[in-house]
């Protein structure tokens, strides 16, 4: 089966993996999106799984843009989930639903799962260690009763409109503004790993420094997560107060929600 991805810091990556294990007997074929590479176009039948993180509430636009030309979904039927930082996933999960309806998908059942929110830090802890094996147990749990109601309903033109929480028109989301992690000279080797990592190529690794394009940056903290040497970091103060009150406000457990 297919599992179509934007995942820059992987937790949405391990979800959908985990769903997919136990929903099909193939192995499963990932799609991902989250580097501008040149894709084919999508093709292929049965189930596929489309998975996204949430961004302030939606889904990346980014994402949804680069799912927009990997092609039509050509009835088939979809799973839609959404990846949130222990927050809220508010309207991405009907965001990404609507999405699929618009490109021809079938949505046939979705799900919001908690990932460690990108702006958790070791001192500022937001959902850290998720998902954990109890978010994964789920998570395949969903897959084997989504494939069981797949099996036992096969024509999808009998199914029901898939419905999943959220409001429409849609929250505002992510505004765009100059604001990128930093890199730390002293900490920096210029190994060139976070600019492999960004989904929008807005790192250059120049002789003696790192260039951060702020504008074109997504805060998606792909680059915080891979660095080896905590060269990199996000030091905005804006975004540094900001993950310090999702720290202190969303301590409780959110847990994952399955819509069959
Ligand atoms: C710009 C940005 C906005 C985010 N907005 C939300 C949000 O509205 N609610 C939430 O719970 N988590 C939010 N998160 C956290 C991510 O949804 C979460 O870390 C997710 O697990 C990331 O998925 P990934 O590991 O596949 O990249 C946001 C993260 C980023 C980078």
């Amino acid at each position: 089966m297919q599992c179509i991805i934007f995942s820059p810091t992987n937790t949405t990556r391990t979800i959908v993996r985990h769903i997919a294990s136990t929903l099909a007997d193939e192995p499963a074929t990932i799609i991902d999106l989250t580097l501008p590479e040149k894709r084919e176009p999508l093709s292929g039948k049965g189930p596929v799984i489309i998975g996204m993180p949430v961004y302030g509430g939606r889904i990346p636009a980014l994402a949804a843009q680069r799912l927009r030309v990997l092609g039509p979904g050509q009835g088939r039927p979809a799973i839609v989930v959404v990846v949130y930082g222990n927050r809220a996933f508010d309207d991405a999960l009907l965001e990404l639903r609507d999405l699929a309806l618009e490109l021809g998908f079938i949505p046939v059942a979705g799900a919001a799962f908690v990932g460690e929110h990108s702006f958790s830090t070791p001192t500022h802890p937001i959902g850290a260690g998720r998902p954990d094996q109890e978010d994964l147990s789920k998570a395949q749990e969903m897959g084997r009763a989504v494939g069981q109601n797949l099996a036992q309903y096969p024509d999808l033109s009998t199914w029901p409109k898939l419905e999943v929480p959220g409001n429409f028109p849609y929250r505002e989301g992510v505004a765009p503004a100059p604001i990128a992690p930093e890199t730390l000279a002293e900490n920096c080797v210029l190994c060139g790993e976070c600019a492999l990592v960004c989904p929008t190529q807005c790192i250059t690794i120049t002789q003696s420094s790192v260039e951060t394009d702020k504008n074109n940056c997504l805060r998606c903290c792909a680059c915080v997560r891979v660095c080896a040497y905590e060269a990199r970091v996000l030091l905005e103060p804006k975004m540094v107060e900001f993950a310090h009150n999702l720290h202190k406000k969303f301590q409780r457990r959110a847990e994952p929600e399955v819509f069959l």
